[in-house]
């Protein structure tokens, strides 16, 4: 029999990717930038002149308020290495963690100053000469968390990025790497998942909710969507079935008698995604089926996890995760996944989140709009 358990993924394969993150963060800060260029005379045998030498970014010294402490800012750039490339960034969005990172309450910090933004699209419009995988004209994403994609261009390390087909929309591109492969990762990785099953989630309106909407209901699982009350309600109810979900609730609604009848129609969940914590999490934990599972990745309420003693005693697991792009088991599994979630993407499955797209010069306003609750659209910056 199962027992139940409080299972922290933040395990060894993590810990060692969050080293990998720390290091890479300096590789959005002057930091990086002083390390490249003092590194220049020992790179510069195999470096050709870039076609750009600076970019501007948007860049934080100090941690706190995002609108207050990010400011536009020309840079400089290093010539291409060997191995490196030169990308000029497309399009990135702003959310919940990069905001976290600025105000300083994010689990990982980079060291400051940093350029803010962790997931982006760009071009790669020059290549050093020992570069294999790439070529000019190729769409990348960052491998890995800390890239600093809010500029206009970078020079990185091949191995910083990976390659994405261009035949798929600019805004699917941008919002790839953390949210869509969140979903993808949750609902491959905890429970196995048949046609039919059920899966509960709250924040159902988010970047990651409308990835498991859409994933799982190409693979024939169901879906019950818990969202918050608000005065557009209908439609966003009517939006996110139109994604694939089979239901949308309010979060009220798990309280009351109305889940009995919901229950008549569907089996109990067997996978519950928690990104919001404190009162909602206790809730989806009432709902979950005896030996599933509660998977907890972001914590948008910011309240506790509070597991109700009667469910101790149930066989379930509360698995707490950090996911994404960023810890996928390996290069194959990375690349399977990428060409999955691209094909659904082609298929017309998979749509990017309502986005709003906004000029680098009006990221203030773009910043203080990502903090507003019932927003339900993503901010990118078009660079
Ligand atoms: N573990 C990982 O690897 C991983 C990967 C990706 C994302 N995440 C986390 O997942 C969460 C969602 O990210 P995202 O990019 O999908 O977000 P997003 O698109 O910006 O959407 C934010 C969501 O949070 C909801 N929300 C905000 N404040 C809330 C509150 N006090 N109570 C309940 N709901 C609230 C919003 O609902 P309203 O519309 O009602 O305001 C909206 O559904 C974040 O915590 C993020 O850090 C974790």
């Amino acid at each position: 029999m199962k027992v139940s358990r409080i299972a922290w993924l933040l395990c060894k394969r993590t810990e060692v990717r969050r080293h990998t993150v720390c290091r890479t963060f300096i590789s959005g800060s002057t930091t990086r930038l002083q390390q490249l260029s003092s590194a220049r005379g020992s790179i510069c045998r195999y470096s050709t002149e870039s076609s750009i030498n600076g970019c501007t970014a948007l860049l934080y010294r100090n941690h706190g308020d995002p609108s207050q402490v990010v400011q536009l800012e020309s840079m400089e750039l290093p010539s291409v290495g060997a191995k490196s490339v030169l990308v000029k960034l497309l399009a990135a969005p702003i959310n919940p963690s990069d905001i976290n990172m600025i105000q300083g309450s994010y689990a990982i910090l980079p060291d400051l100053p940093a350029v803010g933004g962790n997931e982006g699209v760009g071009q790669i419009l020059e290549v050093g000469s020992q570069v294999k995988a790439l070529r000019p004209g190729d769409w990348v994403i960052p491998r890995d968390a800390g890239l600093g994609t809010w500029r206009t261009a970078a020079v990185l390390a091949e191995n910083d990025v990976i390659s994405l087909p261009n035949d798929i929309p600019l805004f699917s591109a941008a919002t790839l790497g953390v949210n869509p492969c969140t979903a993808f990762r949750m609902l491959s990785d905890f429970e196995e998942l048949k046609p039919g099953d059920t899966v509960i989630q709250n924040a159902a309106n988010s970047g990651v909710g409308q990835a498991v909407i859409q994933i799982a209901a190409a693979r024939g699982i169901q879906t019950i969507n818990v969202v918050r009350d608000r005065p557009d309600l209908t439609q966003l109810i009517d939006r996110l079935k139109a994604m694939g979900a089979s239901h949308v609730i309010k979060e009220e609604t798990l309280r009351r008698h109305e889940m009995k009848e919901l229950f008549k129609t569907c089996p109990r969940p067997k996978l519950a995604l928690n990104g919001v914590g404190g009162k909602s999490a206790t809730e989806l934990l009432r709902h979950l089926q005896v030996g599933g599972s509660m998977v907890t990745y972001g914590g948008m309420a910011k309240q506790p996890v509070t597991v109700p003693v009667v469910r101790l005693f149930l066989p379930i697991i509360l698995l707490i995760c950090y996911v994404c792009i960023f810890v996928s088991p390996d290069e194959g599994a990375l690349r399977g996944m990428l060409d999955e979630l691209c094909s659904l993407i082609r298929q017309g499955k998979l749509t990017a989140p309502a986005c709003s797209e906004v000029g680098l010069q009006d990221f203030r306003k773009a910043l203080d709009t990502a903090m507003q609750p019932f927003t339900s659209a993503k901010q990118v910056l078009v660079l």
